[in-house]
């Protein structure tokens, strides 16, 4: 594999006599989603200051394509974007405005640059609108904007998606995803929740009371998401399961079949299944391999 873009070793932090973060390592690699899972007061936004240099580790290594922050803080930051908890936005003043206000104190932006960005977070058509007027779903893509103005190879962002309707959170997972595989950045995104991390990152690390307690490609564990379905004509659905995505169906009892579908959302499956003329009378998901990992792993811990 590739150098990290991104690696911490055995980073701590002892905040008036308590350990807050303990020996997390984890290491990011290039042009990927990387999840940073665990419960509220596990340690994620105390881990995600010291990445980005807000506050120093007691012990242990922080690495930015290859750049030491201890030695090279300046080479190690020059490569970050980043939005702590949430953006920092002046509400009274419009989009673009805020945009040219960042870029002021940044080398190499350019209007040819904020326009551009403007167009991949999808806001041309509000840009000139006052912040006060935006939606948080709005805001949160302006942020980004904002936190990819000079091309940062690393973006990093805290819970990004707190607060966001199902259709905010759609539409920010579709700019992670074009951002990460279309302009090639990491992006490393905190979250308390599994589902989120589940459909938006290819990798994972979860954290536990400051620990980093496993690490894992979400690809693997989300083979072992399972649906059972009761329906009019299953080895039609076999049939179909087959050839729309490769997918293998048991036929289980009458009329119901059983399969593992990775990452294919199930929404999906039962929308083709109810077009291609089929009755579907009942559809249930067993629980993921990973929620059953993350609730083994967070089991007892208090939420802050
Ligand atoms: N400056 C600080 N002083 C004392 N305790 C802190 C400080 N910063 C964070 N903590 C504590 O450390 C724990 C982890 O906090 P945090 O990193 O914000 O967790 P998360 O972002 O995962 O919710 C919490 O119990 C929090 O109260
Ligand atoms: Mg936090």
């Amino acid at each position: 594999m590739s150098e990290p873009v991104l690696e911490l070793k055995n980073i701590s932090k002892r905040i008036k006599g308590k350990d807050i973060v303990k020996d997390v390592s984890l290491s990011v690699y290039g042009s990927e989603i990387f999840g940073f899972l665990g419960p509220n007061g596990a340690g994620k936004t105390t881990t995600i200051r010291m990445i980005v240099g807000l506050i120093r580790p007691t012990s242990g290594d922080i690495s930015i394509y290859g750049h030491f922050l201890k030695s090279d803080f300046k080479g190690a930051i020059s490569n970050i974007g980043c939005i702590i908890e949430s953006p920092d936005l002046y509400k009274y003043m419009s989009g673009l405005d805020n945009l040219q206000q960042f870029a002021v104190m940044k080398n190499n932006v350019d209007s040819k640059r904020i326009a551009e960005v403007v167009e991949l977070v999808g806001l041309q058509n509000r840009i000139k609108d006052k912040v006060g007027t935006y939606s948080l779903g709005m805001r949160q893509r302006l942020g980004i904007a904002q936190a990819i103005l000079s091309r940062p190879k690393l973006l990093i962002l805290d819970e990004p998606t707190n607060g966001l309707d199902p259709s905010g959170i759609a539409e920010f997972r579709n700019l992670i995803r074009l951002l990460a595989y279309e302009e090639g950045m990491s992006v490393f995104i905190s979250s308390h929740i599994l589902s989120e991390i589940q459909l938006m990152c290819d990798s994972v690390t979860i954290i536990k009371q400051g620990k980093s307690v496993k690490s894992l490609k979400v690809n693997e564990f989300n083979q072992g998401q399972i649906i059972e379905w009761q329906l009019d004509n299953p080895s039609r659905a076999v049939g179909i399961l087959k050839d729309r995505w490769s997918i293998e169906a048991q036929m289980t009892k009458k009329n119901a079949l059983t399969a593992s579908i990775g990452v294919v959302p199930v929404d999906e499956i039962n929308s083709l299944f109810i077009n291609e003329g089929l009755k579907l009378s009942f559809c249930s998901t067993q629980r993921s391999s990973l929620e059953d990992l993350f609730l083994n792993l967070t089991e007892g811990d208090e939420i802050v």
